[in-house]
């Protein structure tokens, strides 16, 4: 079969990088977390003083940035520069900014090419808000993972929970999620859209287990 691509988007918390991690370990192709990358370059700008108006710098900085994804006990890592900021990028100062500064014009440009770059000659699924419409707009299969807002920030909190992370009331993480969802949704450029040929899956009332299954099967319907 020849290199295929899955685009995978939705608002905050909807489980796409859990799905997405599932599909690639099942059709044994490679996973990108666009978010993550929008995170890194928001960590590393909090971590250098850059202000977000400091544009000359932050271009500096992007070229500077080499992303790799590697797997360290099945969890997905993401290596700026052979550093290793998986944890770094999960924090609540991080989530609270990412949106501001994934709304930069260059930071946009310069990360989709890094996408690009990184999905050509290989089968990859790959997550965020732009990826049907704008990264890979030519992906054979795109789908836009939603649920309600409660039920996002319910799944989070859960999940936080189980990973002691409980800075965080539930209150809280749903009106972080709604505030993103909204900053996403109305920026100028690449908002968080569904692309007009992407598979809607509301899973508000699905299990993360029934939405895998039913992207695999559409998938396999849809080859
Ligand atoms: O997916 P995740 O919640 O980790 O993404 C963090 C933030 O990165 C989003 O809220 C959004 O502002 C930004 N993002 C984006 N475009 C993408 C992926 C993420 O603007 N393709």
């Amino acid at each position: 079969m020849e290199n295929f691509a899955i685009a995978i988007d939705g608002p905050a918390s909807s489980g796409k990088s859990t799905v997405a991690k599932a599909i690639a370990q099942r059709l044994d192709i490679i996973y990108i977390d666009t978010g993550a990358m929008y995170r890194a370059i928001t960590f590393l700008l909090m971590e250098a003083n850059i202000e977000f108006d400091q544009l000359d710098q932050i271009e500096a900085l992007l070229k500077q940035v080499d992303f790799k994804f590697n797997y360290i006990n099945q969890e997905l890592h993401l290596f700026v520069n052979e550093r290793d900021v998986a944890s770094e990028i999960r924090s609540v100062e991080v989530t609270r900014n990412v949106s501001e500064v994934s709304a930069i014009p260059i930071v946009r440009e310069i990360l989709v090419e890094k996408q690009r770059e990184i999905a050509k000659g290989v089968s990859v699924v790959m997550d965020g808000r732009d990826i049907g419409t704008v990264v890979l707009p030519d992906a054979k299969y795109k789908f836009f993972l939603t649920a309600l807002p409660s039920v996002r920030a319910e799944r989070r909190y859960q999940q936080n929970l189980k990973n002691n992370l409980t800075s965080q009331t539930l209150e809280e993480i749903e009106a972080d999620i709604i505030r993103r969802d909204h900053y996403d949704s109305t920026r100028e450029i690449s908002p968080l859209k569904k692309a007009e040929d992407a598979i809607l899956i509301d899973s508000s009332k699905m299990s993360i287990e029934d939405v895998i299954e039913f992207i695999i099967q559409n998938i396999y319907e849809l080859n």
